[in-house]
């Protein structure tokens, strides 16, 4: 409230325009840098805009194909095609994150980059990716919306990659109100980076436009982060270790817990010191069991506030995945030509399928895994309750 209230009262709202800036903005980035390791980062409008920049910076289109996770979130998937380039769906493993093994196999003359995706707090196995990556000289973009504060080995997600996004929206470990963050290590990358989510040309230190620079006469796409957006960006950032250090704490305590309960499953985190611990993905024998375990535990009251997504079959977690998102299933278009699709440089995609039964582990995980939701405020008694919930559960189902 104080970082927000002195935006409104300097009635400096705008980022590079005003009477009085409070650099709010300017002081999230710095404090990331410093926080995370980072070269370089940029407050965005959302994650959404941050993928579709980083798309452009890393000068992706058609005759390119971008691997992508089958669990993953519509926006990734919609800046490989509005890019012009052409998504390729590579299957996850029980991390939930890509599998470096159908990684490896699938990567063919037109890969171009890799778009691994630290889905639901926790990164999977990113140290492999990023060699296998550096090994076929792709280019590496971590999506790190769903695990800003997480990292793996010690190391700050958002570190392996050319460059890494993160959203502050809703259901995220920190918020906005809408916005987002763009890293990466390359001065001349993060020019372009710069230039393409304002008006497609740097600025000077004064905050005017500069069209003399050649490497940066690009075409924008408006994404600038409000200085609102950035007040409440920098104050949630100053608190985001208490929030991970919460849920984490909560889950892992929720999980071992449970951890001699029969036929029931967890995600396989390879380092669940940099787990950010916002979910708890669990597997069923079936999804028949899936979806009746889900509808009992809600019925025990683990539920949450009404509205929220406390605990879900993960077939109701929507655009998550890749075969219930119907723009990419029916390989949709925003022009009337079709593009990407019927781009002659796109021809090797064809045949490209992105309905249900494209990515084996995927579907299987789909149809009998389940997500329920760590707050950070949860207390003692709350994790007792959501044990002995599930463990009433399973000893009624899962005999
Ligand atoms: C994995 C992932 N990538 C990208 C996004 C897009 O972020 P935003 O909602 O800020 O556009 C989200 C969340 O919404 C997400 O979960």
């Amino acid at each position: 409230m104080e970082l927000v209230g002195r935006v409104v009262r300097a009635r400096s709202p705008f980022r590079f325009y005003g009477p009085d800036p409070q650099h709010m903005v300017d002081t999230l980035e710095r404090e990331w840098c410093e926080t995370f390791g980072h070269k370089h980062a940029l407050g965005v409008s959302s994650g959404t805009a941050a993928l579709s920049i980083a798309m452009s910076a890393l000068d992706i289109g058609p005759g390119d194909e971008v691997m992508v996770p089958g669990y993953l979130w519509v926006s990734c998937v919609s800046a490989v095609v509005r890019s012009g380039a052409i998504p390729r769906l590579v299957d996850i493993d029980e991390t939930f994150c890509i599998d470096p093994t159908d990684l490896e196999r699938k990567i063919g003359p037109h890969t171009r980059a890799v778009l691994c995706v630290h889905m639901s707090g926790a990164p999977g196995r990113i140290e492999e990716i990023a060699a296998i990556c550096k090994a076929h000289d792709l280019r590496l973009v971590e999506d790190c919306a769903q695990a800003a504060g997480a990292s793996t080995g010690g190391t700050s997600v958002g570190r392996f990659g050319d460059i890494a996004i993160f959203s502050f929206q809703l259901n995220k470990n920190m918020t906005s109100g809408d916005g987002g963050l763009m890293v990466c290590e390359d001065d001349a990358l993060f020019r372009r980076i710069v230039a393409l989510h304002d008006l497609g040309y740097a600025r000077t230190p004064a905050g005017r436009l500069d069209t003399s620079d050649e490497a940066c006469q690009l075409w924008g796409v408006g994404a600038r982060m409000s200085e609102l957006a950035g007040a409440m960006a920098l104050a949630q950032m100053r608190k985001l270790p208490a929030i991970t250090g919460a849920m984490r704490s909560s889950k892992w305590r929720i999980r071992e817990a449970l951890g001699d309960v029969q036929k029931l499953r967890f995600r396989v985190v390879p380092d669940p010191s940099g787990d950010t611990g916002p979910f708890l993905l669990m597997i069923l024998p079936d999804a028949e069991l899936a979806d009746r375990f889900v509808a009992a535990v809600r019925a025990e009251g683990i539920s949450g506030p009404e509205g929220s997504l406390a605990c879900l079959t993960m077939r109701e977690w929507g655009l998550h995945w890749y075969s219930n998102i119907p723009s990419l299933v029916h390989k949709r278009s925003n022009a009337r030509d079709g593009f990407p699709w019927t781009h002659p440089s796109n021809a090797f995609a064809a045949d490209y399928s992105y309905a249900f039964g494209a990515l084996p582990t995927c579907d299987d995980l789909h149809h009998r895994g389940a997500i329920l939701a760590i707050a950070s405020t949860l207390t003692e008694k709350d994790e007792r309750d959501i044990v002995t919930a599930i463990r009433k559960v399973a000893d009624a189902l899962l005999r």
